[in-house]
């Protein structure tokens, strides 16, 4: 069974509620009658009736929850909520019932924190930023955690590497500046990621261009920083760090350089040292390896929202929303 068919199966198992707010685009439609079809999550679409029958085109909507946010009778109690969580920012009634108006996102993350749904799923037609600027204001993040990141799942065909060609990639999506507090908080948060996605044992990864001290540099440093502080906050994880690429999923390679690594090797869960680093290379393992890349899969927010690609098919709105359905399981 490929990756993503086994999340479809576990999302099916225990059916949750996933918003859809991007009514402009027919890839929603697309996707939420194949969801329907296929019984992977209860979707909800937000749109008037006019912005959904300008927009829909064919496709049959039985069975799919449309909101009306002119009609709704939830609309008070959302711009309620809206103004309690941006109190200190100073925001009016006024200014949250625009806001949510205007970006459905907004709409979607407040019936998500008043317990009307379970996730959100966005970002066909719009930027990363501003798919997640809404879940960062609204849901934030889990309690103890400091920073929500993204991470890829690389379903990598014809690969011994990994757990059968599977890894966890992260940070490729949200955080532009890392300390070595936010690697580690990464590093955790992605190994619980991929339990929670792979079910098999995480062996982290903290990268870098230089293997246990072979180089010198403060952004080697911050690696094996990072390294310590998961050991310390999290000695459940194998983790090792810092390590050059292939040194931590080439066993020969790892013999050499980390002979006494446990995680050098075999490693399944990769921590990228930047963004940069991180970006680039989910996307040269995805294009060249021609692997399935599945996320950026948000980790560390209170409620499951996710993001997708602007070049995304209906089928990876899909996929997202079975992956969103299953955090939503696990939260
Ligand atoms: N974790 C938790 N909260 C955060 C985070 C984070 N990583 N980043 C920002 N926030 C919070 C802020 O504290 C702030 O909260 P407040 O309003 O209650 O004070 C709120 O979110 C908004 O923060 P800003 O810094 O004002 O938001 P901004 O929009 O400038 O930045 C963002 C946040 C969107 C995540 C930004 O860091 C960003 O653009 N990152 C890069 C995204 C990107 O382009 N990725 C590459 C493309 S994705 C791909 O290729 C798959």
């Amino acid at each position: 069974m490929s990756f993503i068919d086994d999340i479809k199966a576990q999302a099916k198992s225990d059916k949750k509620r996933i918003v859809l707010p991007e009514y402009m685009d027919s890839r929603t439609y697309e996707a939420a009658v194949k969801i329907a079809q296929e019984g992977i999550a209860d979707i909800v679409l937000i749109g008037t009736p006019e912005e959904i029958a300008a927009n829909k085109g064919d496709y049959d909507l039985t069975g799919i929850t449309v909101i009306d946010p002119t009609t709704d009778p939830n609309r008070q109690k959302y711009i309620d909520k809206f103004v309690e969580l941006r109190a200190k920012k100073g925001v009016t009634p006024e200014q949250a019932e625009e806001q949510m108006m205007k970006d459905y996102m907004y709409y979607a993350c407040l019936m998500c924190k008043c317990g009307d749904a379970d996730g959100a799923v966005s970002g066909a037609c719009h930027s990363t930023g501003n798919t997640i600027r809404p879940a960062l204001q609204l849901l934030k993040t889990k309690p103890g955690i400091h920073s929500v990141s993204g991470f890829f799942v690389m379903d990598v065909p014809d690969c011994e590497f990994g757990e059968n060609g599977r890894f966890v990639f992260a940070d490729c999506a949200v955080n532009v500046d890392f300390d070595s507090e936010k690697l580690a908080e990464i590093a955790i948060l992605s190994a619980d990621s991929f339990k929670a996605f792979i079910g098999a044992e995480p062996k982290v990864a903290m990268l870098s261009y230089s293997t246990k001290g072979s180089a010198k540099h403060d952004d080697v440093t911050k690696v094996a920083e990072a390294v310590k502080l998961v050991k310390e906050q999290r000695p459940d994880i194998k983790v090792d760090g810092e390590l050059q690429f292939d040194a931590a999923i080439v066993g020969s390679v790892a013999k050499l350089k980390a002979p006494d690594s446990d995680v050098a090797g075999s490693a399944n869960t990769i921590i990228f040292p930047s963004l940069e680093a991180g970006n680039i290379g989910y996307k040269l393992v995805q294009r060249l390896a021609k692997a399935g890349a599945y996320g950026p899969v948000l980790q560390g927010l209170s409620m499951p929202v996710n993001d997708l690609s602007r070049g995304c098919f209906a089928d990876d709105i899909v996929g997202v929303v079975a992956m969103t359905a299953v955090q939503a399981q696990k939260a």
